[in-house]
């Protein structure tokens, strides 16, 4: 079995048709062959004697883990801790303090939540920015989600080679454990801070059966919106700001934010030299925060990058 091998162009044809329609993941002909090199990939990792084989299982009515193993093999998962900096600078600065002192005075916790989540390296940094920037009071619920079980086994263990590491700042090292093995592993402390649950954000209708997923205050889902149709693209857009408080941001990639731009519920504002989208207050709405909360949070993207660096 090697990546040259041949799949019939009707069964490919269905195959991409059940990929897209159930997981969003798009496959237009001039990227099929990464449809049937990941294809190639899964059927020898599932045991069947060829790809050909393997896309048969898949034609309708076919159990779906066999679709979880190919997805498995069609996504590069890859992630590393403080992936963008300035994103993260930009929540430790600013947006989180904001938040938290608008949670002080409602009396509600932060929720934030990752979509498409991967190994786990985005929530496991989300969480120590949540830690430093904690005081007495309120604390943040944080939820990695994703289509794979696969990655999220593999989140939920939190252990990861220097490679997830490589651009980890001094500071990281006490949420960190080095194992005799030379890899190392978050803490139990931070595991304890953050779940990770199965979430195909491409068909999962909203609001998602779990209150940390509703209502929450930052949503990331960065690298994951590229590998779906555009219709996908401003669906998941849509659904992840009914998922969102007000005045809650969506952390996207830079060109997927392009495109969510058109949400006419979504306004761009930028924070430590990064560019976030923030769901609109309704006007008038009794969902607005005091005025020395948003005197805060908009006095926070005028703070320009003169603040400590992360
Ligand atoms: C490149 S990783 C992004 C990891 C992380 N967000 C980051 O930016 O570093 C893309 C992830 O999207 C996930 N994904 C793809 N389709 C998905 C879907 N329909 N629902 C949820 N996650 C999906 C993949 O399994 C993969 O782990």
């Amino acid at each position: 079995m090697n990546g040259l091998e041949i799949i019939s162009p009707e069964v490919l044809a269905a195959l991409e048709e059940r990929v897209r329609r159930e997981t969003g993941l798009h496959y237009p002909p001039e990227k099929r062959k990464d449809l049937v090199r990941g294809t190639v990939a899964a059927a020898k990792a599932g045991g069947y004697s060829s790809g050909a084989a393997f896309a048969q299982a898949l034609l309708p009515g076919a159990a779906s883990r066999h679709l979880d193993l190919l997805v498995q093999h069609l996504v590069v998962g890859e992630t590393y801790f403080l992936r963008d900096p300035k994103v993260f600078r930009a929540l430790e600065e600013d947006i989180l303090p904001a938040l938290l002192a608008m949670a002080t005075e409602t009396g509600e916790g932060v929720k934030i939540l990752s979509v498409g989540c991967s190994t786990g390296e985005e929530v496991y940094s989300i969480a120590m920015i949540a830690d430093r920037v904690e005081q007495e009071g309120p604390r943040m619920s944080i939820l990695g989600t994703d289509i794979s079980e696969r990655v999220l086994e593999t989140a939920r263990r939190g252990i990861y080679s220097s490679w997830s590491l490589r651009d980890a700042p001094a500071w990281m090292a006490r949420y960190l454990v080095e194992r005799d093995d030379g890899r190392i592993q978050v803490t139990d402390a931070l595991k304890e801070r953050v779940a990770f649950r199965r979430l195909n954000v491409a068909t999962a209708p909203v609001p998602y059966p779990w209150p940390e997923a509703r209502s929450a205050h930052v949503i990331f889902c960065r690298n994951v919106l590229m590998y779906f149709d555009m219709d996908t693209r401003r669906r998941v857009v849509d659904r992840l700001v009914l998922s969102l408080a007000p005045g809650g941001y969506l952390v996207l990639s830079p060109a997927d934010a392009l495109m969510a731009q058109a949400n006419g519920d979504l306004e761009r504002v930028k924070s430590q030299g990064a560019s976030f989208l923030r769901k609109r207050y309704r006007t008038g709405a009794c969902d607005s925060p005091s005025r020395t909360v948003t005197r805060r949070v908009r006095a926070g993207h005028d703070l320009g990058d003169h603040r400590a660096r992360l």
